[in-house]
């Protein structure tokens, strides 16, 4: 009787439907025991991964050192003992493959990890695609996004190094409100120098790091001579993450007992956020698929580096064949339109020079709304691994990623944030390409994060005033 009933809502609901497709009611195929088809996939609190993966014990050529811009020498492990305590410097050099996460951290990590594996059949069905669409969501995390996965590690590691204060950079406040809560957990103090136009515009992650505890300065600011300098020359002088950066070292070096955090880029931060593609890689066990193509929007590469450094492992240990896409915005292309050489990592030049897909350090990137995807150069570990050939990179305007992440929460109720919505630009251009060739494809991207607090980055596209810069 209960199943002739649930046959018959089930008839209503697609009938009421008709003509919307991407509401059409989703039928899954039904399993042998009579089940509907599992379309998530959750690991166990067990599954935490007790090692994080260093993609740099198995690259085919050895990553270029960072360099000291006066001597043009590699720079010493000493000479970042200034900014970082010497557990994480060991950590950026370490040749090692695996390297333990300490208890603590993962104690941490159990608030949100493992996070689960989805297929996206709705977003499938609208996209009238054969593909398979898979997604490993970072947003819930208490902050929203991966960056936990980093700012717990370092926060950790600071504290059991002796560190009190922490300095760092945030531009949406993604990464700032990542490490507010870390320093609160651990009890250190988080100073956090944000991007002024997100300052003034994204009030929402701003309550949030000071929930969590936080100082938080519009950068530039008058707290540093840099800061001081910017805003003498233009005082309605926007801001910008190399400006940010330039700011949280200049704050690190002339304050007693502090160092320094960045949110990205470096080897120790795409480290600790292998623990993404680690957990997926067992989740699409799970699920019985390997993934032929994997997506991850790139800013300063380590959403990027954390679902696919474990599956880049694979292609050049097991000579796997996956095709490997960092996406990007078209305002701030530096994987696609950058060029491979010595960069600053800031504007004021204070930090070593790195190897990387840069835009020019000077670079003042337009105020998309993906602030977090608004950095002038790459990681180097993921610039090497595209000079490699290992991946590839695209490049998508704002308007397109927005209709796409609107589709995406039309069907499959999550709002993503939009630096992660590049990545579904990305995901649909492939599954339509996979539909228009009629081949079955198995895609996985990293959601990233959410975008409830981005919600006016919506409204703008909803209104029309939404312009692709
Ligand atoms: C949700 C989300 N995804 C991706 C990024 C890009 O950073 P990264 O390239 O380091 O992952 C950010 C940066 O703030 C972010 O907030």
């Amino acid at each position: 009787m209960a199943t002739v009933i649930f046959d018959i809502i089930r008839k209503i609901a697609r009938d009421s439907h008709q003509g919307l497709s991407y509401f059409a009611w989703v039928q899954y195929p039904k399993v042998e025991s009579g089940l509907p088809m599992q379309t998530r996939f959750d690991l166990t609190q067990a599954d935490i991964p007790k090692t994080w993966y260093n993609l740099l014990a198995d690259f085919p050529e050895p990553l270029p050192p960072p360099l000291h811009p006066g001597t043009k020498q590699p720079v010493p492990p000493e000479a970042l003992l200034a900014i970082f305590p010497e557990n994480l410097v060991r950590q950026e050099m370490s040749p090692e493959r695996w390297i333990e996460v300490p208890e603590p951290v993962r104690d941490i990590y159990a608030l949100w990890r493992p996070t689960p594996l989805l297929r996206a059949v709705r977003f499938e069905k609208a996209l009238q695609t054969p593909a398979h669409i898979y997604y490993k969501y970072e947003g819930v995390s208490p902050a929203g996004s991966h960056k936990p996965n980093t700012s717990v590690a370092q926060a950790y590691f600071n504290k059991v190094a002796g560190t009190k204060r922490l300095a760092t950079e945030t531009g949406a406040g993604q990464w700032g409100a990542a490490l507010a809560m870390a320093c609160k957990l651990f009890g250190l103090e988080c100073n956090v120098y944000m991007v002024k136009v997100s300052f003034q515009h994204k009030p929402y992650r701003r309550m949030l790091m000071h929930t969590w505890g936080a100082t938080v300065h519009p950068s530039p600011s008058d707290q540093t001579e840099y800061g001081r300098k910017l805003l003498a020359e233009d005082p309605q002088c926007p801001g910008s993450l190399g400006i940010a950066i330039s700011e949280a070292i200049e704050d690190t070096v002339k304050h007693p007992n502090t160092k320094y955090s960045l949110g990205s880029v470096l080897n120790h931060v795409c480290l600790h956020q292998t623990v993404i593609g680690q957990e997926a890689m067992k989740q699409m066990e799970m699920a019985g698929e390997e993934p032929d193509a994997i997506f991850a929007c790139c800013g300063g590469g380590s959403n990027f580096a954390g679902l696919t450094f474990p599956f880049i492992g694979k292609k050049i240990t097991e000579k796997k064949k996956y095709r490997i896409v960092g996406v990007e915005p078209s305002a701030c292309p530096s994987l696609t339109k950058g060029e491979l050489r010595y960069d600053f990592g800031d504007t004021a030049e204070t930090t070593p020079l790195l190897m990387m897909y840069t835009l020019g350090h000077k670079f003042m990137p337009p105020s998309i709304h993906a602030g977090g995807l608004r950095y002038h150069g790459m990681s180097p570990m993921v610039s090497h691994a595209l000079k490699l050939g290992l991946i590839e990179a695209e490049a998508y305007h704002q308007t397109k990623v927005f209709e796409q992440a609107t589709l995406f929460a039309q069907t499959e109720g999550i709002v993503p944030a939009p630096e992660s919505a590049h990545a579904i630009a990305a995901v649909a251009q492939e599954a339509i390409k996979a539909r228009e060739a009629g081949c079955k494809r198995v895609i996985l991207f990293n959601l990233s994060g959410h975008g409830l607090l981005d919600l006016s980055a919506y409204e703008t596209y909803q209104t029309g005033k939404m312009q692709d810069v």
